[in-house]
């Protein structure tokens, strides 16, 4: 399986995966909780938190006043992927190296897992410290970046988008859409956390659409050239769906040139950052999107 992207120290990570789990009960005996439980609790490389705590840990904050953030970013996500896999929509039977969610339990029970961990998020947003000035902010891009005109919406997009021919600007959209709109949940949120003016939270935003777009073009190369075994779901499912992605409309080459491009324009993004707040530091972030490049595979 793919690892966890590294930045934390094994016992922060288990940290916050355990404050993640404990929302849930464990041994209540009820099947949803079994679904919900199955889903969140399992190899997922929680590439969101970890953004967002990595951000607030850039601004030289606690990673723990992220947590609820961090958390229900995860949840949605985790939603946002049951949900994909059902047979509706991509119709996968592997995720996370386990039997997908509708699999394991059923469809009905796949269903109400995913809306389930979508409202608890709601709730866990709302947990903590912070102002509830801050709280009400972060609810709020929490429900814009996941709703229609983000997550939702790109996912609806891309569905419509299948068997069609699409351009790259289109590709792009719901990339920014279906992807994007979490990493910039993600990104802002820890501006948002850490208190930071609207110039410094438009410069985390230009970070997300960078990283948004890298992250779903390196998934659809990923579909062609990964293993099941390492990537812990499907492969070439993209193409027997019939979606447009960088690798259908440029090729290999050009997608990988693609990716090398956006995470350029990611690091730019976050040199930006640095340029408009003195109290950040941008290798941890650099360090991140690093990570991203697909080496091994080129
Ligand atoms: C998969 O997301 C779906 C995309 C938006 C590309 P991840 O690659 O972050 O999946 P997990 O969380 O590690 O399972
Ligand atoms: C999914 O994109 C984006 C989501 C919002 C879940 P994909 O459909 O390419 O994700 P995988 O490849 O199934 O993880
Ligand atoms: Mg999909
Ligand atoms: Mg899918
Ligand atoms: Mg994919």
């Amino acid at each position: 399986m793919e690892k966890t992207f590294q930045y934390f120290s094994e016992e922060n990570l288990e940290n916050f995966q355990n404050y993640l789990l404990s929302h849930i009960e464990k041994n209540s005996g009820t099947e949803l909780e079994a679904a919900m439980n199955y889903s969140l609790d399992a190899d997922g490389k929680r590439l969101r938190p970890l953004l967002l705590l990595a951000v607030l840990e850039a601004f030289n904050e606690k990673v723990e006043k992220g947590y609820p953030a961090a958390a229900a970013l995860e949840m949605i996500h985790t939603y946002s992927l049951i949900h994909d896999d059902l047979p509706a929509m991509d119709n996968d039977e592997l995720r996370r190296g386990k039997p997908t969610n509708h699999i394991q339990f059923n469809e009905a029970m796949a269903i109400l897992a995913g809306d389930a961990l979508l409202t608890l998020a709601f709730e866990v947003i709302t947990l903590g410290q912070l102002s509830a000035e801050t709280k009400v902010k972060l609810v709020t891009l929490l429900a814009e970046t996941s709703g229609y005109k983000g997550m939702v919406g790109g996912q609806q997009a891309d569905i419509d988008g299948e068997e069609a021919e699409l351009s790259l600007a289109d590709i792009e959209s719901i990339h920014l859409r279906k992807t994007g709109a979490l990493i910039k949940m993600a990104t802002v949120s820890g501006g948002l956390i850490a208190g930071k003016e609207t110039e410094v939270l438009e410069s985390l935003e230009n970070l997300a659409d960078e990283l948004g777009i890298a992250y779903q073009i390196r998934d659809d190369i990923l579909d062609v050239v990964g293993s099941e075994e390492d990537l812990g779901k499907g492969v070439a499912t993209d193409a027997a769906l019939g979606k447009s992605t960088y690798p259908s409309l440029l090729g290999l080459d050009g997608a990988f040139e693609a990716l090398g491009k956006r995470l350029t324009k990611a690091k730019e993004a976050i040199h930006q950052i640095e340029k408009r707040d003195s109290a950040f530091q941008p290798d941890l972030l650099v360090s991140f999107v690093d990570q991203l490049a697909l080496e091994e595979y080129q």
